[in-house]
């Protein structure tokens, strides 16, 4: 099983050897889909802002690219635009090439610590990546060092909703360790001690546990995605408890959901 508090690993094993928990996770939920409409608004204005006729763009932890290629397509409304998607699994950019066989991008395999950038950019993306990246601080003041004059920064990472109390509730019970995992607060204080500038806006959505509620396999999986945990491997009490639990705190089979996304300027 995986070290829960290894960022590294983590990742590897969510969106490499086992990226169909995510993927089934993204099918319980209407973070994208939300997340997306939010976006597209968003970088309307970034477009309009930035005073360059080709837009560099790099999205830091791409995934399987469906919020990549929603800001893409908006950006070229109104500007050419060069775009640059980053992510260390090969299961995720896969995936990605697949579907956005008409777009010019620079794919590259690569986690953000250990990329070597021979650009700036415009527009700099990290959206639910910050889990899986260690040294925070270190992250941050590359992105600084490669955004372009009048560039953007958004960084998005949920705050302390619903679905993260569940998994820190659930995490202490398995692991023994109250360690939960790091949200949009920690964020704050990082940018308010560094000195940086930046504001927040919160994109809610709801996370359909009905299916953990039935228990069949889709239910499973998105329970082993949440508790990054092997079902199978819990004890017959944890599995009565997160039954219990599920039935008193979701709202007719959804627990809510909320993101920060921040921006630096
Ligand atoms: C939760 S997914 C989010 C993907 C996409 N940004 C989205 O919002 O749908 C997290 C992604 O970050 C990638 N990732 C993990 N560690 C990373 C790192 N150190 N640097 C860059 N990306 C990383 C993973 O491979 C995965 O595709």
């Amino acid at each position: 099983m995986i070290n829960h508090h290894d960022a590294k690993e983590k990742a590897e094993f969510l969106f490499g050897r086992k990226h169909q928990l995510f993927l089934n996770f993204v099918a319980h939920t209407t973070q994208v889909k939300n997340a997306i409409i939010y976006l597209k608004n968003k970088v309307t204005d970034i477009s309009v802002s930035i005073e360059s006729p080709e837009l560099h763009y790099l999205d830091v932890g791409c995934g399987y690219g469906d919020k990549t290629l929603a800001i893409i397509n908006q950006l070229k409304t109104r500007l050419k635009v060069e775009s640059t998607a980053l992510d260390p699994s090969p299961s995720m950019l896969s995936i990605f090439k697949s579907t956005a066989t008409s777009e010019s991008i620079k794919f590259v395999r690569s986690n953000w610590e250990d990329y070597q950038p021979t650009r700036k950019f415009h527009l700099i993306t990290s959206i639910h990546t910050f889990y899986y990246v260690n040294d925070w601080q270190k992250a941050i003041q590359k992105m600084l060092a490669h955004r372009e004059k009048n560039g953007v920064i958004c960084i998005a990472i949920r705050d302390t909703d619903e679905v993260c109390k569940f998994r820190d509730y659930f995490s202490n019970q398995i692991h023994g360790k109250n360690k939960p995992e790091r949200n949009c607060n920690e964020l704050f204080q990082l940018l308010a001690q560094l000195d940086i500038k930046y504001y927040v806006d919160f994109v809610t959505s709801q996370l359909d546990v009905r299916d953990c509620i039935a228990l069949n396999q889709d239910g499973i999986d998105l329970l082993e995605f949440v508790l990054r945990h092997p079902y199978d491997e819990l004890s017959y009490e944890i599995k009565n408890q997160i039954r219990d639990y599920l039935y008193q705190y979701s709202r007719g089979g959804f627990m809510p959901q909320r993101d920060g996304y921040v921006w630096i300027c």
